[in-house]
């Protein structure tokens, strides 16, 4: 029996969200009907709603979060009704050219519910990242549900599920970040502060934080950095190298997505050194530089894709590490919400107000 449940769609570019009544179909072969118990708001979300990411509205906006498997299609063995989960965009395929050389996190054909959730009418929503979390209910791939130990809140274990994950992933999984290293960390946003904790639990001795907003700086400073840079008021690469002996940071982390900033990524690194872009460019933006530093400066210009994870490999174990108190993914929640108050929490994450606002429902 298909379910009806209250969810938050965009339905048109640029247009506020709306609250609507969804039908959730009963699973079919290869998905999982997952009761959400709380739901991030990403910067995706906002990219979806203002027709940024494609133009198939509606969307069912959502897309980080944990829940409890309600029903599973007939043939899915490796879950059972009432696990808790983390809800990924990563279920991989095991067959693609990426599986097959044993590089799963980069696979190119990841799953998603063959069957589409609609609005009453029969309009076929587009769930956001094939996930649609902002609902009582959503329908998924049984490889999108990722076990994790249930004694991590819902709030807190759901940010994994997309911009914690990016961020630490980004240092950890992308940049290699590990123990002796010396990091940067260009914008200080919840995927950045995740890059930022990452490059602390790896063990870096250095870790620069550069943003234009002191706010971000002072939860930047509590993650780990060691050194803060306002890049409004000091230039952003003098101040990496001189908090790096001179030379510059062996892994720069780029959280922002702008050319300007990614520019500051290049020459802010040691000789050899990486950086990771990690923020999401938009399609207008090009960069202009000397091909001459690309050879003469070495090492390795790399992007990271939700930040190189196995949802797996990554879910359990970074799930555990907070739970020793290892991990502060408690501190990126700035304030759990109910799910009318998406179109406000749009509104403070424009104006840089918080980290993470997460929407929380009755269990
Ligand atoms: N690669 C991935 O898989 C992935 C996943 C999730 C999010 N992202 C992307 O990561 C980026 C960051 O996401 P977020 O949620 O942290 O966003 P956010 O808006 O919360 O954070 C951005 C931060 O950058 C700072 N900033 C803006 N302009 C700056 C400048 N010129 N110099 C220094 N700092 C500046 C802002 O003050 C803010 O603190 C976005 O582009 C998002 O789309 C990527
Ligand atoms: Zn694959
Ligand atoms: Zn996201």
């Amino acid at each position: 029996m298909s379910v009806q449940v209250q969810g938050v769609v965009a339905r048109s570019k640029g247009a506020p969200v709306s609250l609507e009544t969804i039908v959730v179909p009963d699973p079919g072969p290869g998905e999982a009907r997952v009761r959400v118990l709380a739901c991030g708001v990403c910067h995706t979300d906002l990219h979806y709603r203002e027709g940024g990411i494609n133009d198939e509205f509606p969307f069912l906006l959502g897309h980080e979060a944990a829940g409890i498997v309600e029903s599973l299609g007939p043939d899915v063995t490796d879950l059972a009704v009432g696990d808790y989960v983390i809800l990924n965009w990563r279920a991989v395929c095991g067959t693609c050219r990426a599986c097959l050389r044993g590089r799963p996190w980069y696979c190119f054909s990841t799953h998603n519910a063959t069957q589409r959730m609609t609005l009453l009418d029969g309009t076929e929503l587009s769930p956001a990242l094939g996930i649609g979390a902002f609902a009582d209910m959503t329908l998924v791939a049984s490889g999108q549900c990722t076990k994790v130990d249930p004694a991590a809140p819902p709030e807190v274990a759901g940010l994994l599920g997309c911009g914690v994950m990016a961020g630490l992933g980004a240092a950890i999984n992308t940049g290699g970040v590990t123990r002796g290293d010396t990091v940067a960390v260009i914008g200080c946003g919840g995927v950045g502060d995740a890059a930022i904790a990452g490059a602390r639990l790896a063990g870096a001795r250095t870790i620069v934080a550069v943003d234009i907003d002191d706010r971000k700086l002072e939860k930047a400073a509590h993650f780990g950095a060691t050194h803060t840079v306002n890049s409004r008021r000091t230039d952003a690469v003098e101040a990496i190298r001189e908090a790096t002996g001179g030379f510059g940071a062996d892994v720069v982390i780029e959280a922002i997505g702008r050319p300007e900033t990614y520019e500051q990524a290049f020459f802010a690194r040691d000789l050899a050194g990486t950086v990771v872009l990690v923020g999401v460019p938009t399609p207008d933006m090009t960069l202009e530089m000397p091909l001459l530093e690309f050879f003469g400066r070495g090492g390795a210009l790399k992007s990271s894709w939700y930040g190189d994870c196995l949802p797996s490999r990554d879910f359990p174990m970074l799930i555990d590490l907070y739970l020793q108190g290892r991990l502060p993914l408690q501190d990126f929640v700035s304030e759990t919400i109910g799910i009318a108050d998406v179109e406000a929490a749009f509104e403070k994450m424009h104006h840089g107000e918080v980290l993470r606002s997460v929407v929380v429902f009755d269990a």
